[in-house]
């Protein structure tokens, strides 16, 4: 899946993501609470999730004009793309956020991996519950 402006990805997918989910029946439909995908670099992690059946809220699309698309980095994070200035300012606005706090839909797969990704129970309602 492709939302934004970035070149198209057309590397094979060779890096392992995993996604931990504290709620996942919403997000998936399922029970099961760890996903273990394969990456392409250049993808960002909401396109993997989405791409595989996760999700993850992204009320803006994927432009880095929310904040959403908030997970947990919980490790690889030397795998991703460092956060710029508009997604750190971004990102604050999150609810509960962490040090590792990321929006998705900006952490592009770089390096080879392992990332370890968390997605929180409150993702699905960020919309709903903080009105702007
Ligand atoms: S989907 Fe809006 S900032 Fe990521």
């Amino acid at each position: 899946m492709h939302r934004k402006n970035d070149p198209p990805v057309t590397a094979p997918p060779t890096v392992e993501v995993t996604f931990h989910m504290e709620d996942p029946e919403p997000l998936t439909g399922k029970h099961d609470k760890l996903v273990k995908v394969m990456a392409a670099k250049g993808e960002n992690l909401l396109d993997v999730a989405l791409d595989h059946g996760i999700n993850v809220e992204h009320a803006c699309g994927g432009v880095c004009a929310c904040s959403t698309c908030h997970v947990y980095i919980r490790s690889g994070e030397e795998s991703l793309r460092e956060a710029d200035d508009d997604e750190l300012d971004r990102v604050e606005e999150a609810p509960a956020l962490q040090v590792n706090s990321r929006l998705s839909c900006q952490s592009v797969i770089t390096g080879d991996g392992p990332v370890e990704v968390e997605v929180p129970a409150w993702n699905r309602n960020a919309v709903k519950e903080v009105p702007h």
